[in-house]
């Protein structure tokens, strides 16, 4: 068995006097497929926040690697992560947001090269061939040259991912991608990462409210309750068979009748 991509090591995180996580131990592989399910404020947000450095745990360790992202030694002794490390480390991390956050003076081509050419410094060339491929990927080939005013929520969401893919991320973290869509767009969207996770061998982190897709494409699905994972193991495990009440009950929430 290969070694884990991510260590969560005893990871806690407060908000002041909010203890949000308490304790999150989790091991991400290479290529596989995760869904966090919980309720509401449980910290399923926080956890991927933190492995995209936008936010800092309170104590633990998560490790990517090999390398501990949020603590770098110096002299011998371990120090808090300076920015220069933090971009490194999670240079092989990418995230889809709940809102797009498209750039809305660029054309869609535009919003997909703009990283990889100002962030990582690759040629134009390479990385114009790269974002034309990714957006024909997710099926907005014939929309390069358009604006993100000019798109539907579900194609802005494609554009988004087609973003991140350019960025060639050994991990991806999706967080409720589909939640601020209309209902008839969420099926587009959903095709989009199925197609992903069934073809490519990034590791996906997904934050999803949707069960049947859970089941459909995660390896290992977690259930957050009061920042603890109360639950986890195979899909069909945690979403068909699990008798924990409390998972239970937010299950019953979702089901449609
Ligand atoms: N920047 C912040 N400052 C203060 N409290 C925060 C901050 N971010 C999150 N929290 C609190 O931490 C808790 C967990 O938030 P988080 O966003 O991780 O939950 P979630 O499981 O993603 O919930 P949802 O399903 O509603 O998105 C919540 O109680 C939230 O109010
Ligand atoms: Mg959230």
């Amino acid at each position: 068995m290969s070694e884990p991509i991510v260590k969560y090591r005893d990871v806690h995180k407060s908000f002041g006097d909010v203890k949000v996580l308490k304790g999150i131990n989790l091991d991400i592989y290479p290529a596989e497929k995760i869904a966090v399910i919980g309720p509401s404020g449980s910290g399923k947000t926080t956890i991927i926040r933190m492995l995209m450095t936008l936010e800092e745990p309170t104590s633990g360790d998560i490790i990517v690697d090999g390398t501990n992202l949020w603590k770098m030694e110096k002299n011998g002794k371990m120090h808090r992560a300076n920015e220069k490390h933090l971009r490194e480390v999670r240079g092989d991390i990418g995230m889809v947001f709940q809102h797009f956050n498209l750039f809305p003076h660029m054309t869609i081509l535009d919003n997909c090269m703009s990283a990889p050419i100002h962030v990582k410094k690759e040629s134009k060339n390479e990385v114009r061939k790269r974002a034309i491929e990714m957006l024909e990927r997710v099926g907005l080939g014939d929309k390069l040259d358009n604006y993100p005013s000019q798109l539907s929520g579900g194609q802005k969401q494609r554009v988004a991912m087609a973003r991140a893919l350019v960025m060639r991320p050994k991990i991806m973290l999706f967080d409720e991608v589909t939640s601020a869509l209309d209902p008839e767009l969420v099926g587009e969207v959903l095709e989009v990462i199925r197609d992903i996770a069934k073809n490519d061998d990034m590791a996906m982190v997904l934050v999803t409210h949707e069960m049947d897709f859970a089941l459909d494409i995660a390896d290992k699905v977690l259930f957050l309750d009061e920042g603890v994972i109360a639950e986890q193991g195979t899909a069909s495990e945690v979403i068909e068979h699990s008798d924990n009440e409390r998972l239970q009950s937010f299950l019953h929430r979702f089901r449609k009748v």
